[in-house]
């Protein structure tokens, strides 16, 4: 892991204190009435009572004798408890008087809106998971969804739930290559698709991606294909493997008794960018998982039954699992989902849709936030933004400039925001305000939430002092988090389980890869990745990913992927190359190697800069210097000390490919 990068501290915006209005807490599920200095002693204390309080808000088939059994990094939560995610996210409403309320409300990038409600969404559950059943899929199979954001996406989901199927969501903006790998990394046995997708006013023609990640048997694991039919274009069907989800329905046989699975049985398999050129198929619970997502579900964002909640995040990404499906639906509330772009067809469709569908809570990425703030305060005040009660963001950290404005310009200063920490891996929100009882502070995701153990430490494992940066760790299991590297025991066990150990016992600490500082307050303040993972526009990228993406071109020897700050993206990618003999650089080739990328893993990951290098910068033991390039790319000079450099004509060699 690499030093936290120095970063200049802001004594301003820690003093810059933002109480929560007292007519927001006086209405709280938790503030200072509810929920005593003294409880957050208890869970303290106690975290494991305070999970096992959690997981009674779920609905058990058999409950469990044992919280937790703990064996670093193998975790075990409800040890002997049963149930199935969709009783506790569908079958418990359909029965009761939210039967009829809203659980989804979908608008489409053309506009169309429909709304399901929790009698009908279970009903359309019960009846896609007749149609994977009847295709052979079984408790423990995997399945890979591909498929815009429309509610279709959340009904194929939980119809894998339903049945103790395996899902495995690929992101839409993933290319065939991308798609491909993750089918065979999981063995998954139908695709779940639909013809297209509507963005920017285009058709994201899915189904000709999911044909190319399937062409020449690339798959072999793949038998059946379902296809929703979304845009209406023509599509090639492939006979015996190709089928119409309209079709399929129109005979199954609904699954109105879901399957019981043990606590421990994964929900699913999400994908996401490590150090290394394979991403990690991040394993999740069923039991652990719900009761970390539907506690935060309703601790952070404050939930309540008259809210409409929408998290702008695409199901594809964690963000989508655990806050657009499983958190919300596990506490009734109704969800509000977006299939298009944010300022398609005008910068203000963002605040159209808010004020139409009286928004009660955005949870939304600093990136678009960001995007907002350039855009102008005038279109959101065009609208009338009253029903916004709460603000969230994630994914990245919020520049307090950001933060302000978001809650000014969309908040109108009365509405809290949640800075809200947490990754693929720990499955549920980690470090947030409790909004009716945090005193907020624009850049900081201020404390770890009751029952998680976080803290800033130093390489060997003993406490940063106040403002010192350090390695941001998690001391104590939680119940959502990632159960393993689906099958890779071992990299699981490397890449989380190794960095930092509690000095006093030498207990493994779970590494999050992020650099952080805890101030005065005890609140933290985290910097951004201190490994080789790259966050743009709070999309998560491997920097070994995009390397291998490069060096799959015939002209490239050698290539080295570093992030650099982008007042926009959070972060951009510059990636330096070196090329074959005989190989020149060209402003054709520039082109050619960023299409490249975005052929290999998606259009997000296209580098936004490629450089040239005579050779890249190495220590004697042939590391490349990542420091060097990280400073390269962002200043354009190189300082500091390079005497551990193979070439020294190395650093003088590499320019902008543009020159
Ligand atoms: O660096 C942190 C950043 O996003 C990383 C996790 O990315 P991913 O697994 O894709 O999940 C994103 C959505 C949960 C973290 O290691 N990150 C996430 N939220 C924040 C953040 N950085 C600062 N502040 C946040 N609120």
């Amino acid at each position: 892991m690499n030093k936290p990068a120095k970063q200049a501290l802001e004594p301003l915006a820690s003093r810059d204190l933002f109480p929560t209005p007292p007519s927001f807490a006086a209405r709280a599920r938790i503030n200072r009435s509810t929920w005593a200095a003294q409880r957050l002693d208890d869970a303290a204390r106690d975290p494991l009572a305070y999970w096992e309080a959690a997981a009674d808000a779920l609905e058990w088939r058999t409950r469990w004798h044992q919280v937790l059994e703990w064996s670093a990094p193998r975790s075990k939560w409800f040890l002997g408890g049963t149930l199935n995610a969709t009783e506790s996210c569908l079958d418990r409403h359909a029965r009761s008087w939210r039967r009829t309320k809203a659980a989804l409300i979908w608008e489409g990038e053309p506009g169309e809106v429909r709304t399901l409600t929790y009698g009908q969404l279970h009903d359309d559950v019960c009846r896609f998971a007749g149609v994977l059943r009847a295709l052979g899929l079984v408790s423990g199979d995997r399945a890979a969804i591909y498929l815009p954001l429309v509610p279709e996406a959340v009904v194929a989901m939980l119809a894998c739930a339903r049945l103790g199927v395996i899902h495995g969501v690929v992101f839409g903006g993933f290319s065939a290559e991308a798609l491909c790998s993750r089918i065979n990394d999981a063995s998954c046995k139908v695709v779940i698709t639909a013809d297209g997708g509507a963005r920017k006013g285009q058709v994201v023609r899915l189904k000709d991606t999911v044909d190319q990640a399937l062409a020449n048997g690339a798959c072999p694991s793949v038998t059946s294909v379902v296809v929703l039919r979304r845009t209406g274009h023509e599509v090639s069907m492939t006979p015996g493997r190709d089928r119409w989800w309209h079709e399929l329905v129109r005979d199954a046989q609904p699954v109105r008794e879901a399957v019981a699975v043990d606590a421990e049985h994964p929900l699913f398999i999400l994908y996401t960018s490590g150090t290394t050129g394979k991403p990690k198929g991040v394993v999740h619970s069923t039991g652990g998982y719900l009761t970390g997502v539907a506690r935060t579900m309703r601790w952070v964002f404050d939930l309540k039954d008259e809210d409409v909640f929408w998290c702008s995040a695409d199901v594809g990404w964690v963000t989508g699992h655990s806050y657009v499906v499983y958190g919300p639906l596990a506490n009734g509330a109704t969800v509000f989902l977006y299939e298009g772009a944010p300022t398609y067809p005008g910068p203000d469709r963002f605040w159209e849709m808010i004020a139409r569908h009286r928004i009660s809570i955005l949870y939304t990425a600093p990136t678009a936030i960001r995007t907002f703030m350039r855009l102008g305060d005038h279109h959101p005040q065009r609208h009338d933004l009253s029903s916004l009660r709460l603000l969230g963001s994630v994914g990245e950290p919020i520049n307090p400039e950001a933060w302000r404005w978001y809650h000014q310009a969309v908040g109108g200063g009365r509405c809290p925001v949640v800075d809200t920490w947490w990754q693929t891996e720990t499955g549920a929100i980690m470090a947030s305000p409790l909004p009716g009882l945090t005193a907020q502070k624009p850049g900081s995701c201020t404390k770890p939430l009751p029952g998680v153990e976080m803290d800033v430490v130093r390489q060997d494992g003993s406490r940063c002092a106040d403002d010192e940066q350090g390695f941001l760790v998690i001391k104590r299991p939680w119940p959502s988090m990632m159960r393993t590297v689906w099958g890779d025991d071992e990299r699981f066990r490397q890449t989380y389980w190794v960095q930092v150990k509690d000095p006093a016992t030498g207990a493994p600490w779970y590494f999050t890869g992020d650099g952080a500082r805890r101030d005065q307050d005890g609140y933290l303040w985290v910097i951004g990745r201190v490994d080789d993972v790259v966050n743009v526009s709070g999309h998560r990228l491997g920097t070994a990913e995009v390397e291998s993406a490069l060096v799959s071109h015939l002209a490239v020897a050698e290539a080295a992927v570093v992030g650099r700050p982008d007042e926009l993206k959070g972060q951009g990618i510059v990636a330096f190359v070196t090329l074959k003999d005989g190989r020149p650089p060209s402003e054709a080739l520039v082109e050619e190697l960023k299409r490249q990328v975005a052929s290999e893993i998606g259009s997000f990951a296209r580098p936004d800069d490629i450089r040239w290098a005579n050779a890249l910068p190495k220590t004697r033991s042939g590391k490349i210097m990542r420091r060097l390039l990280r400073e390269l790319a962002t200043t354009g000079r190189v300082t500091g000390d390079t005497t551990s450099l193979e070439d020294f004509g190395a650093i003088a060699a590499l320019r902008p490919a543009e020159d």
